[in-house]
C-alpha cells in the first residue's frame, strides 16, 4: 500500500495565500480631476467651463454675460499661453475650466485686467471660489460689492492691495478678508496668483470707481 505524504501546515498556509492572491479584488482609486481633487460620488458639475456654473434659478444669468469685458481672438490665445507658462513654472495645475480673460471694457489688458479660473459659483448653496491670475504690474480696478463677501489668499507672488484708500502688500501665504462695501483694488508685483473664496458672485453687484467700466461703473 502506497503511503501518501501528509500535508504540512506550512504548505497549507502557502496554498491559501496563493488562492487569496489569485482572487484578490483590486480596488480602483477614485478618479482625479486635473486639480488633484477627488470627484468621489459628486455629480460632474463643472466639467468644461466656469461660465456654466449656475444654479439655473429664475432670473439667473450665465457667466457668458461677461463676454463684453473679455479679451478675444489671437490676443486671448497669446495671454493664455503666457499665463499657463507662468503657472507651469510655479508647478501648479489650474481647474479644468475655460478661463475668463477680463479687460473690463477698457481695452488696456496689460494695465487693467486679469485671468480668472472659476471653480464654483453656487448661488443657491451660497458659495463661490475662483483663482485670479495677474501679470506683473496688472491691476484689477478699484471696486466694491454690496452683497459679496470675499476672502483672498495669495497662492504665489506678491500683490499690492488698496483697501478703502489704504495700501497694503500681501505675499504668498497671506490672507485678506474683504467685507461687502469695502473698496478694493489689487496689482501684481510680478506675476501673482490669488485664491478668492466668497459668497456668490452676482452680476450688478460689482461697482467700479472708474465709471467707464460696465454700465456707469456697474457690472
Ligand atoms: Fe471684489
Amino acid at each position: 500500500m502506497q503511503n501518501r505524504s501528509p500535508v504540512k501546515p506550512d504548505d497549507a498556509r502557502k496554498s491559501r495565500s496563493a488562492r487569496r492572491l489569485k482572487n484578490r479584488v483590486v480596488r480602483r482609486r477614485l478618479p482625479l480631476r486635473a486639480g488633484g481633487v477627488s470627484t468621489g460620488n459628486c455629480p460632474p458639475l463643472h466639467r468644461s467651463s466656469g461660465r456654466d456654473v449656475t444654479t439655473g434659478e429664475p432670473g439667473d444669468r450665465l457667466m457668458s454675460d461677461y463676454d463684453t469685458y473679455e479679451v478675444a481672438g489671437a490676443a486671448r490665445d497669446e495671454i493664455l499661453f503666457r499665463c499657463r507658462r507662468q503657472i507651469d513654472a510655479w508647478g501648479l495645475t489650474m481647474p479644468p475650466v475655460t478661463p475668463i480673460v477680463l479687460q473690463f471694457g477698457l481695452n488696456e489688458f496689460d494695465r487693467f485686467g486679469l485671468v480668472e479660473f472659476w471653480i464654483a459659483n453656487e448661488k443657491q448653496a451660497g458659495y463661490c471660489g475662483k483663482f485670479l491670475f495677474l501679470f506683473d504690474g496688472q491691476a484689477c480696478p478699484a471696486h466694491r460689492h454690496a452683497k459679496k463677501h470675499e476672502t483672498f489668499f495669495v497662492v504665489r507672488g506678491t500683490v499690492r492691495i488698496v483697501v478703502d484708500g489704504r495700501e497694503t502688500v500681501k505675499n504668498a501665504g497671506d490672507i485678506l478678508p474683504m467685507p461687502p462695501g469695502t473698496e478694493h483694488s489689487f496689482t501684481g508685483r510680478g506675476p501673482a496668483l490669488l485664491l478668492e473664496v466668497s459668497s456668490p458672485c452676482l452680476l450688478d453687484d460689482n461697482f467700479f470707481a472708474d465709471k467707464r467700466i460696465g454700465a456707469n461703473g456697474t457690472i
